[in-house]
């Protein structure tokens, strides 16, 4: 029953797609209707506790995309303390996740290129006004062949709706929508191989 309600609203938020990108990149409703008390003063260790009750759905849902990095990336390492705000990817509460090919992501050396294979995962939720807690896309980036796309230092960008949908890949289905990102991230400073990082404050070496 639950269920069926669940994929109602997950058919709901997916007639949305396609209208505007902030349509298309709604949230949707996590399977556990969860509800948090006092939502506009949520601490770091709250944001973290939600994250840990809602981790499992996170990654189950973006498994029924069926890529594999979906079921794996959450045993990788995770440089951030805690979930954190990011303006750039709509407000929501994000989590990076680095494969063992990206470990210099977690160790933040920056200077040389990533090698082939290096993956970087961000999950995502959103917190409302009201104290809903949401689920929000998984951003994914990965090192490809040397010339796989020169404009942005051979990223592959894709994102992954919570309803499993692949909204896009760059060099692939639905590449189009995309672009944007690889557009932001070609803006990165100098010599940190189009990436961003993370801000200091929520490093876990701190
Ligand atoms: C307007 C700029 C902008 C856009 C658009 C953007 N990003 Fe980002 N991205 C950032 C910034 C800034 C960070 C650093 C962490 C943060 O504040 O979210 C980041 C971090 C990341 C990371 C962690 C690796 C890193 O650079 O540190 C991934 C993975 C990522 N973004 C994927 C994506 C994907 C996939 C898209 C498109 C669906 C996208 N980004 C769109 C600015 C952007």
């Amino acid at each position: 029953m639950v269920f069926r309600w669940f994929t109602c609203i997950a058919g709901l938020g997916l007639a949305f797609v396609g209208l505007s990108l902030k349509a298309q990149d709604r949230p949707q409703t996590l399977g556990t209707h969860m509800m948090i008390a006092d939502p506009a003063s949520l601490s770091d260790a709250r944001a973290e506790a939600v994250y840990q009750s809602i981790k499992d759905t996170l990654r189950r849902q973006y498994m029924k995309s069926g890529d594999p990095v979906a079921a794996a990336f959450q045993t990788w390492r995770r440089p951030n303390r805690e979930p954190y705000r990011s303006g750039v990817h709509g407000q929501r509460f994000i989590n990076h996740y680095a494969n063992d090919l990206a470990e210099d992501y977690g160790d933040f050396k920056l200077g040389k290129p990533f090698p082939e294979g290096a993956i970087i995962v961000k999950d995502s939720f959103a917190v409302t006004e009201s104290g809903g807690v949401m689920s929000g896309p998984m951003f994914l980036i990965e090192k490809k062949e040397n010339g796989f796309n020169p404009s942005s230092k051979d990223w592959l960008f894709m994102m992954i709706k919570p309803s499993g949908e692949v909204v896009g890949i760059t060099n692939g289905v639905g590449a189009s929508k995309v672009r944007f990102c690889a557009e932001c991230h070609s803006q990165a400073p100098d010599g940190q191989d189009q990436l961003y990082f993370m801000p200091d404050s929520v490093r876990r070496n701190n």
